[in-house]
């Protein structure tokens, strides 16, 4: 977000079973014991109508329209999510923490389904504006692990999504199209190991959130 507004913009990535959403949780409950605002939310979704997209993206209903038209709806979900939910949070003050943005984008559509950067870069463009993260958090977890763990957490009648059921060699390309990224944009990306116990990640998450929140001058506890 821009210099005008005083809140804090946070996004969560990484492949299938990093821990994004337990650690998003913790990380809430830590932020609201020192007494910040925080609003959660993720992609594709955070409004009734980008939760509609989420239903027909992940279902795979979009997939015959190409990698190209898929990343097209996400962006207009997302569209609806910055303009709705999350640019009036951060002008109003709070931490937003959201469970996948652009990056996923750049990284399904962009890396696994090929559509050229430049052009999910325009539509970033288009849908961000002002809304652009202050950090990006990336849960980076071994592939085979992270499968395990979202097949454990997934109850015996829920089928894997249409981006969960890819074999493990597309997990790997994913993971290294989420590093790349990191790499390119070292100042926004803060890479976590999302390896071992819980508790343990969330000390490596509150570390890189506590020094930003220090260098923007609000209260880290
Ligand atoms: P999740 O809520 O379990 O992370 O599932 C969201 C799925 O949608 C995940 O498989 C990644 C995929 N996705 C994309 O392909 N592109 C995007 O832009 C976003 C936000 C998610």
């Amino acid at each position: 977000m821009n210099e005008q507004t005083k809140g804090l913009f946070i996004t969560f990535e990484g492949g299938e079973g990093a821990g994004k959403t337990s650690q998003i949780s913790r990380l809430k409950d830590h932020l609201i014991s020192l007494g910040h605002e925080v609003l959660v939310t993720r992609e594709p979704g955070g409004t009734p109508g980008a939760e509609i997209m989420r239903h027909v993206l992940l279902s795979g209903a979009a997939e015959n329209f190409g990698a190209e038209m898929e990343a097209i709806l996400f962006a207009a979900a997302r569209n609806d999510h910055v303009e709705h939910v999350i640019r009036p949070a951060l002008l109003d003050g709070k931490i937003v923490l959201c469970d996948r943005f652009i990056d996923s984008t750049r990284v399904y559509q962009g890396v696994s389904g090929k559509v050229e950067m430049a052009f999910l870069k325009k539509l970033e463009d288009v849908v961000c504006e002002d809304a652009w993260p202050d950090i990006t958090l990336l849960l980076d977890l071994d592939p085979e692990e992270g499968m395990k763990r979202a097949a454990s957490r997934r109850s015996t009648d829920e089928a894997p999504d249409r981006f969960e059921k890819e074999a493990l060699k597309e997990q790997e390309t994913r993971r290294n199209g989420f590093l790349s990224i990191a790499e390119e944009e070292q100042g926004r990306f803060k890479v976590i190991d999302a390896s071992g116990d819980v508790d343990a990640v969330a000390a490596r998450i509150w570390t890189e959130v506590a020094t930003t929140l220090k260098e923007r001058g609000l209260a880290a506890g």
